[in-house]
């Protein structure tokens, strides 16, 4: 089980290593700003030898986000906190780094990915399954004050499976997700973005697609998530939507440090919209290179990403 004066060290590496003053010795941050969020994805911040850029690159983040100013109010996580098969040590691992963001003043929000378990997951965070909308899940609404954000458990199934088990890839929200999510959509008069760890195309809710019921719902003013690795955004509408001419954003976070498009997103609520802005450190896949063995499409997909966004959701 790593221990917090663990992270430590290795957070304190990471700092000494970008020459930076170190967060936590700075003047104290008290000023919070409760519409400035930061999302993180797929951290897999495990403890496996093929996970250490990720791990490196989670305690990065958690060094910048302490080192805003204004600090964000909450942080939320898209899911896949563990490498691949949700063992418990890799919840130890990145616990002390989450628990620098809390004892700072920042909410943190999880949602599960496929790569979780929610057992291993619950052991060590016991408030958010007493906190849970949805008994036995991951659910959580965060408030800001323009919007709500809503993070689904998309995790397909229970988690019974064998250690070695990477369990289901694609996702699913369960009968008892599926009715809480149509009877608080039916109740919700401010503005959601609805958050998961898959993408809208794979889930469903009561018999209607994911995406029918984001682009039908007149509150639902986007959906956020993981699992591809990928800073990718496209738009739906549906002709039967209230508001066509409206069309909504599907944005696909990056992962924060394993594989493909690396980094995080951070995001501004403001009365009449919520920006989402790439903060873009890399690409590799399926590991970094050292810079004379780095194919130049890395480069290529690094700078497409960069041009790209910010994505303005209209609230
Ligand atoms: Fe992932």
């Amino acid at each position: 089980m790593m221990k917090r004066r663990d992270f430590l060290g290795l957070f304190g590496a990471a700092v000494a290593a970008t020459g930076l003053p170190h967060p936590l010795f700075a003047k104290e941050k008290t000023d919070f700003d409760e519409n400035l969020l930061v999302f993180l994805s797929d951290v897999h911040a495990g403890v496996a030898a093929k996970c250490k850029c990720a791990r490196e690159k989670f305690a990065e983040s958690v060094k910048e986000i302490l080192s805003m100013n204004p600090l964000p109010r909450n942080v939320l996580v898209f899911g896949d906190i563990a490498y691949l098969y949700g063992l418990g040590e890799d919840y130890d691992h990145s616990r002390p780094g989450f628990k620098l963001l809390e004892d700072a003043g920042i909410r943190v929000t999880i949602g599960m990915g496929n790569h979780d378990r929610r057992s291993e997951f619950a052991a060590r965070w016991p408030e958010a399954a007493t906190q849970s909308l949805v008994p036995g899940r991951f659910v959580h609404l965060v408030e800001t004050s323009g919007v709500g954000f809503l993070m689904l458990d998309s995790l397909q199934g229970a988690d019974n499976r064998p250690l070695d088990d990477k369990g289901p890839v694609p996702g699913a929200l369960p009968d008892d997700e599926q009715v809480f999510l149509r009877d608080f959509l039916e109740k919700r008069k401010k503005p959601v973005i609805l958050c998961a760890h898959h993408t809208a195309g794979e889930l469903k809710v009561c018999g209607r697609p994911m995406t029918a019921v984001v682009a039908k719902t007149d509150c639902v003013a986007a959906y956020i998530h993981g699992h591809n690795h990928r800073w990718i955004s496209s738009w739906s509408r549906d002709k039967d939507c209230p508001s066509p001419q409206h069309p909504k954003w599907e944005l696909c976070l990056p992962s924060n440090g394993l594989w493909g498009d690396i980094g995080y997103a951070i995001c501004r609520v403001s009365p009449n919209r919520a920006v989402v802005k790439k903060v873009v450190k890399d690409f590799w896949l399926p590991r970094p290179l050292p810079k004379e063995k780095r194919p130049a499409d890395w480069d290529d997909i690094l700078a497409d990403r960069r041009a790209s966004g910010p994505y303005t959701i209209h609230l």
